[in-house]
């Protein structure tokens, strides 16, 4: 009789102990993560995929209890159906708890919408129009706006003798961002536009553009093109004569980007731009994070859409351990909201209003460092909000 109510009781404590554990203690955290692993935008993909690779196994693949289980899907890079496909496919079949990654704007755009509705945190980690996180209330952006960074050179220009320019951006969200912020600040800054010119996003051809540009005969040229395209870019600036007539470059640093840097040769030389993350950005963070990815992967340099993947972890993993493991997209943007922390670009932080990241702004110049080609920051602006949304 003892020994039963012994067991009974054993029993007992067994069943309220299971009754007491959160029901999904077991299951994995799902994290969708949406880029174009293959397409003229891979090496976005590819930077984005190693970054989330590094910080897991950096970091551990649990926390608060639960396992991290990443879905990788590739869209290509250029089919805003086919990402909607994928973030829809993620959401149902899978049943995802975040969705992540987003390498272009009209791809963010798309997916928007199903974030909204089944209420699931979507975390930017690259695209870079202002009007993004205005698309769902359950985005947060780990990446950065071309206005944030194309406001920086803006001022630069004005304030180093370059009195007019001419645009070239790429025909969509960022470029047009970029056009717009850099017009706004040039001209507080006593600058004068003198013509500007949008080049497709599909299949660009840049010599007609680039023409057309040192006819205008500017002190300089400031572009923006996504990250993977300036070496067609520069190419053509070699190509048409623009530095030979005198006309500077000045850039955001998608142009520049560290990805394919170093190919472009000493035409990039020199090159002033502005933006949030370098390789060559000199914290012990960085050095550590630079070291790390390129022991991960031989031959490739981190760029800064592997930080908007690095940091979109981060940020995933912070939330976590406030929330105790719980997705609940509600709770997980409550307690995203206002967070800041150490990145290895420096210090940033999520605005609690717009959900967009908060972060310092650096000038560049292109310099070779042991016969290699670098974006050296030599000034910075500090805390720059998304300027797009004031
Ligand atoms: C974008 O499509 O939002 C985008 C892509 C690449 C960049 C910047 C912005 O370098």
């Amino acid at each position: 009789m003892k020994l039963l109510k012994t067991l009974a009781a054993i029993a007992a404590i067994a069943l309220a102990s299971l009754a007491g554990a959160p029901a999904q203690a077991a299951d994995p955290v799902k994290i969708g993560l949406i880029l174009p692993m293959s397409g003229p935008f891979a090496s976005t993909g590819k930077q984005i995929d190693a970054a989330v690779k590094l910080y897991i196994k950096t970091h551990g693949d649990t926390v608060a209890g639960r396992k991290i289980q990443v879905i990788l899907k590739d869209d290509t890079g250029t089919a805003p159906d086919v990402t909607k496909r994928l973030a829809q496919e993620l959401i149902v079949n899978d049943k995802v708890d975040i969705l992540a990654g987003f390498g272009l704007t009209p791809l963010a755009f798309a997916a928007a919408p199903l974030s909204e509705e089944a209420k699931k945190p979507m975390i930017v980690m690259a695209a870079a129009t202002s009007a993004i996180t205005t698309k769902s209330p359950y985005i947060l952006r780990t990446s950065f706006t071309l206005p944030q960074v194309s406001a920086g050179i803006a001022d630069w220009a004005a304030k180093n003798k370059i009195k007019k320019v001419y645009i070239l951006v790429t025909d969509y969200g960022p470029g047009i961002d970029a056009e717009n912020q850099f017009k706004k600040t040039f001209a507080a800054g006593g600058g004068e536009v003198i013509g500007s010119a949008r080049i497709p996003l599909k299949n660009p051809d840049y010599g007609p553009f680039m023409q057309r540009a040192k006819d205008a005969a500017p002190d300089a040229v400031f572009a923006f093109v996504p990250s993977g395209e300036g070496t067609g870019f520069m190419k053509e600036f070699a190509e048409r004569g623009l530095a030979k007539a005198g006309i500077k470059l000045i850039a955001t640093g998608d142009v520049l980007d560290d990805d394919i840097l170093d190919a472009m040769g000493d035409t990039a030389l020199g090159v002033i731009s502005s933006h949030h993350y370098s390789a060559a950005h000199k914290s012990k963070e960085n050095l550590q994070y630079v070291a790390d990815f390129q022991k991960a992967n031989p031959g490739m340099r981190p760029n800064f859409m592997s930080l908007g993947g690095w940091d979109g972890m981060d940020l995933i993993y912070q939330v976590l351990k406030k929330t105790g493991g719980d997705t609940n997209g509600d709770k997980f943007l409550a307690a995203a909201k206002g967070m800041s922390w150490l990145s290895p670009r420096g210090q940033i932080s999520i605005d609690a209003e717009t959900r967009d990241i908060t972060q310092t702004v650096y000038i560049r110049k292109v310099e070779k460092i042991d016969g290699h080609l670098y974006n050296v920051e030599f000034d910075q602006i500090k805390d720059v909000k998304d300027p797009g949304k004031q």
